[in-house]
């Protein structure tokens, strides 16, 4: 059986992440790991804060921190919030740590001896107002290809491209606001991504697993023709261009550029976790070391597959050593605001923080993964919201829950009942229970998520359902054996539900599986298993929850409109 790698795209350091950063990486990711781990599979689930680069030098200078200091106290926030929304990272690293700086600079080495990178003078964008170079997110102009107004220099927000900072029209200083500016000379270490098309192509055609949307942005680059591309920037904050402690003449000033040492920090993160724990970090990625058995599934925004298809790859592959390489990825679309976006500047849409302010964890959790932005960009709604936390969590399987529970505690005695056998109608019900859990199963395999979330609705409504046409209510007052063999069924689905519903909404499943005595069972149930929907001991006491899920009420709904709704642009 293969153990499963998992990583999520790195959020970067400047400040807490919205819900369209959670719902489209962290969130299913941690849904993923959730279920390879009930299926006993071994995994790892790897997350760090990116934390170089021009936004965690902009964020820092925002708040008047010291970069180290600023990105030392974001990480601890991040963490903290990851936690409280359930996100079951084996380990939370920081791309900054001295693990990503020497197998940073150790990649750099071998790719330089296979031929692999070359010294180039550059032109770059010089600022006169504040006297220093402008890379990246530094500099912002019009887009050369869709004329957006503010295009960052290293991407462009309207229409995707990548983009250098002397591509851009019309140019100025992010950090002034300075047009005073010139094209300056400065010598730069780039990547000859343009002699490993040929390895490329070739391995990304092996790459049978792959979405479409994987698939067409890689090939789009390749027919393009892949670009050399610069990996070192005039910054200060970053990898510094040195190998073993010696600094690359002429580099100096210089550091890696943020996107060649933040996808290499998924090693360095599992480093990080093996030095900590004593884990074997070769054993994931070394395919000299047993990594061949590993299944390695990387989840990200639709923003950062160039990256993880191309740009990593072609660091991994390029080193010659035998690394592993991912086998399957997924990428989201957007979730926006109202049809805008989300936005940090503006405090436009819920932020992670802000959420569990409201409401609790799981409540975010099954919007997102039941809404998640597979097919196309989604917007967030609060009537969306309000209606997937009242329809499906309150009335569906909230109602189910207690509804079968308490009549167990007033009508018989609280605990599994004994007697009778199972009709026709449990029967019936086991098939469907059995085809949908089948269901569940493979699309929650193939990271499906908005099938996979209907799946287990589907599975909730047969348990109402059933509760309504077998009614236990009416066959108490004439026949107990057969009010014994429905509430007994029922609690079974009860517990079922929890095992089932772990990966999404695990707080809430927590609580379910503790009220009927299976605090802690989290095992997968087995599709084919003829005793699901009787596992559970006779006799065993059960009791029913407090309220699991609060409705949330129209005028709840009409205030936070009104408090979220952010600034205008
Ligand atoms: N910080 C980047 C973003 O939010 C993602 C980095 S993913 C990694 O878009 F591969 F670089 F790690
Ligand atoms: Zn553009």
């Amino acid at each position: 059986m293969s153990r499963i790698l998992i990583t999520s795209a790195l959020p970067y350091i400047n400040g807490i992440k919205h819900l369209g950063n959670l719902a489209g990486s962290m969130l299913p990711a941690d849904v993923f790991a959730r279920f390879q781990r009930a299926q006993g599979r071994e995994t790892l689930f790897i997350c760090a804060t990116d934390e170089h680069g021009t936004p965690a030098e902009l964020a820092a200078a925002a708040a008047g921190q010291d970069v180290a200091d600023y990105c030392a106290e974001q990480h601890q926030l991040q963490k903290d919030i990851a936690l409280r929304f359930g996100l079951s990272f084996d380990w939370f690293g920081r791309s900054s740590s001295p693990q990503n700086r020497d197998l940073t600079q150790h990649l750099a080495s071998v790719l330089e001896a296979q031929g692999l990178i070359e010294e180039r003078v550059d032109q770059m964008i010089y600022s006169l107002a504040d006297k220093r170079f402008l890379p990246d997110r530094y500099v912002e102009g019009t887009c050369p290809k869709c004329s957006f107004e503010k295009a960052r220099g290293d991407q462009c927000d309207g229409c995707g491209a990548l983009l250098d900072p002397t591509d851009l029209i019309n140019p100025y200083s992010t950090i002034s606001g300075s047009r005073d500016i010139e094209v300056r000379d400065t010598r730069h270490l780039y990547l000859l991504q343009s002699k490993m098309q040929d390895r490329l192509r070739t391995w990304i055609d092996g790459r049978k697993d792959w979405p479409q949307l994987a698939k067409s942005i890689a090939n789009k680059h390749l027919d393009e023709g892949l670009i050399d591309r610069g990996i070192t920037r005039d910054l200060v904050w970053g990898v510094p261009v040195a190998h073993d402690g010696v600094a690359r003449p002429g580099f100096e000033n210089k550091v890696f550029y943020v996107w060649f040492d933040a996808p290499i920090e998924y090693i360095a993160a599992t480093q990080e976790w093996a030095d900590a724990t004593g884990g074997d970090w070769k054993g994931w990625w070394r395919t000299d070391a047993g990594a061949d058995d590993v299944r390695y599934v990387e989840f990200m925004g639709k923003d950062n597959v160039a990256f993880h298809t191309v740009s990593f790859p072609a660091t991994l592959l390029g080193s010659g050593e035998p690394w592993k390489l991912v086998d399957q990825l997924k990428a989201f679309n957007w979730l926006n605001w109202h049809g805008g976006k989300f936005s940090t500047s503006n405090r436009r849409g819920v932020f992670m923080d802000a959420a569990l302010d409201l409401l609790p964890p799981d409540l975010w959790r099954w919007y997102l993964i039941a809404n998640a932005p597979e097919g196309s960009d989604t917007a967030f709604t609060w009537e969306q919201f309000q209606s997937a936390v009242n329809r499906d969590l309150a009335d569906v399987l909230g109602n189910f829950v207690n509804r079968i529970l308490k009549f167990n505690e007033t009508k018989l005695d609280g605990t599994v009942p004994d007697g009778g056998e199972p009709g026709e109608l449990e029967i019936a019900l086991l098939a469907s229970v059995q085809e949908k859990i089948a269901s569940l199963t493979e699309n929650l395999e193939a990271l499906e998520y908005r099938k996979a979330a209907q799946d287990l609705r589907a599975l909730w409504v047969a348990g109402n359902e059933y509760l309504q046409v077998a009614a236990p209510w009416t066959a108490i007052k004439t026949d107990r054996d057969r009010a014994a063999v429905v509430v007994r069924t029922a609690i079974n689905l009860v517990a079922l539900y929890a095992r089932l519903s772990s990966p999404f909404i695990p707080f809430s499943a927590a609580i379910i599986a503790e009220a009927v005595g299976e605090a802690g069972v989290t095992a997968w149930p087995l599709a084919s298993d003829a005793g699901l929907l009787d596992s559970l001991p006779r006799g065993r006491t059960v009791r029913a929850p407090e309220v699991l899920f609060k409705k949330i009420e129209d005028d709840q709904v009409a205030e936070w409109t009104k408090q979220f709704d952010g600034v205008e642009e």
